[in-house]
């Protein structure tokens, strides 16, 4: 089995759940998990893995795991009435769209906080532990995708220089993908001047993803992505900012200087595929 076939089997077996007397509260949980998803964070974390040290594949199962529900938690939130107002995701209605409000916040938050606990409960020394709960906390949280987010929904309409735009999907969607693979790294006790390394050609690579999402926005339909299109038209994007072309152009140019050359040829060699996939 690739590391994604890992990956989604292991998603099917250990789909979140809570016992109560809620109606729907399960179902509305895994919903979006089992839509599908490219899941590229969670195999970042495990292409590090199977390069570095393959022996902690399994266990390493349980911390993409995490990636995976911290990155679907964002997507419900992103999808929101009060957010970018999305209906469709993953090639379904939206969770607010075939719950409601409440209960698309309310997964939102449980997928935000079991990612904590799978980190918690890991088979790995504590200050492994430790170090990638601080890395997706760094990474997810205020300091990384939330102010991103919230910069995106306030500047709706209102032109940002380039900088701020870079500075804006570096956090929203950059810091993530990087932590992912930095992540990778932490299980694997990489050295820390090695970890900086991945980190930064994530930060690289995050960009040129978000970049890319912005490209496919008005490049593909609705039935392909799984999510609307033409749905940037308020915000600052790379296309609304530079127009298409030149956004196209600047993806090539990220791509070629992501300096994967730097990382040993396994890694690199990995990394390249996922990146030939979705990029
Ligand atoms: C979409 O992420 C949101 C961005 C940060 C661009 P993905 O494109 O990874 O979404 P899924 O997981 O494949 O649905
Ligand atoms: C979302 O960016 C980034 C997140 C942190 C979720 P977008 O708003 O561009 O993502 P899509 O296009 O809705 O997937
Ligand atoms: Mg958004
Ligand atoms: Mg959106
Ligand atoms: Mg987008």
């Amino acid at each position: 089995m690739n590391v994604k076939e890992l990956f989604l089997a292991h998603l099917e077996k250990n789909l979140p759940k809570v016992q109560s007397f809620h109606p729907f509260f399960n179902q509305a949980l895994e919903q979006m998990l089992k839509a599908g998803g490219k899941h590229f964070r969670a195999q970042l974390l495990l292409k590090v893995v199977e390069s570095k040290k393959p022996s902690l594949l399994n266990v390493a199962l349980d911390a993409a795991l995490a990636l995976e529900f911290i990155h679907t938690y964002s997507l419900i939130h992103d999808d929101l009435p009060a957010m970018d107002n999305a209906d469709f995701r993953r090639s379904i209605p939206t969770l607010h769209k075939s719950y409601d409000e409440a209960t698309a916040i309310l997964v939102g938050d449980a997928l935000n906080t079991e990612a904590f606990l799978l980190l918690c409960r890991l088979n790995l020394k504590k200050s492994i532990r430790l170090k990638l709960i601080h890395t997706l906390a760094l990474n997810a949280g205020l300091r990384g995708m939330i102010i991103g987010q919230a910069l995106d929904c306030h500047f709706e309409n209102k032109k940002l220089k380039l900088k701020e735009l870079e500075f804006l999907h570096t956090h929203k969607t950059a810091k993530l993908i990087a932590a992912s693979l930095k992540m990778g790294c932490e299980i694997c006790e990489l050295s820390s001047k090695e970890s900086k390394k991945i980190y930064e050609i994530g930060l690289k690579l995050g960009l040129i993803f978000q970049i890319n999402d912005d490209i496919i926005d008005v490049t593909m339909n609705e039935k392909d992505l799984g999510k609307p299109t033409h749905h940037d038209t308020q915000k600052n994007s790379f296309v609304n900012l530079m127009g298409l072309e030149k956004a196209l152009k600047t993806k090539e140019k990220l791509l070629k200087e992501c300096d994967l050359e730097k990382l040993d040829s396994k890694l690199a060699h990995n990394l390249k595929n996922l990146i030939q996939q979705y990029l």
